[in-house]
């Protein structure tokens, strides 16, 4: 099996980056994910990399003077692992024009929400606020936008009770279910 060499991008718990390491582990994605790469190295996704044995980059925006620069470190670490395609998974910066040359529609996002609805910090917050009794995830191309490039999937999930927390639970177990059936397809072509 040919397999694509992808990064997760990631700033948080890194749920989503743990079920698609399992999943590209246990073969169900064609993929092998060469690098972590994380604007915050103290974030629990660097624990969770360390221990499944991922290579880190954690590369800080705040020590470069402009965006730019912070992107071209970041490229060069890709660069450097021979990285084709960037996964994001709770990265919470927008994506720059540096990787988004360097990698045109090759740049994959996953929000919690029904998109174009609720995109942005937040989702499940905002989509509880506004009094929907369904809401969801998406899987979309990253393009210069907020969560706002091609969809590639979609799954609705019920908003339980105007809970945020419960809601949340609901919404990253499908997430971890979604992604991983969408890089499976999108890399079996
Ligand atoms: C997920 O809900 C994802 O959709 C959003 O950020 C969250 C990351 O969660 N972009 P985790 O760090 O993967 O647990």
């Amino acid at each position: 099996m040919n397999k694509v060499k992808i990064a997760v991008f990631a700033s948080g718990s890194g749920s989503n980056f743990a079920a698609l390491a399992e999943a590209c582990k246990a073969e169900r994605i064609p993929a092998e994910i060469v690098l972590m790469v994380t604007d915050k190295p103290d974030a629990f996704v660097s624990e969770r990399a360390n221990e499944i044995g991922i290579p880190i980059a954690a590369i800080r925006p705040r020590d470069f003077e402009t965006k730019k620069a912070y992107e071209q470190a970041v490229l060069e670490a890709l660069q450097e692992a021979q990285v084709e395609w960037l996964i994001l998974a709770g990265y919470m910066r927008l994506i720059g024009p540096v990787l988004l040359e360097a990698y045109p529609e090759r740049i994959i996002n996953i929000h919690p929400s029904l998109l174009p609805s609720f995109p942005g910090k937040d989702a499940i917050g905002q989509a509880v606020a506004a009094g929907v009794k369904v809401t969801g995830v998406t899987v979309h191309l990253v393009d210069e936008g907020m969560d706002t490039g091609p969809i590639l999937a979609q799954r609705a999930v019920d908003v339980i009770d105007g809970d945020a927390e419960r809601t949340a639970l609901a919404i990253h177990a499908v997430e971890h279910e979604l992604y991983t059936t969408t890089l499976q397809n999108l890399f079996k072509k």
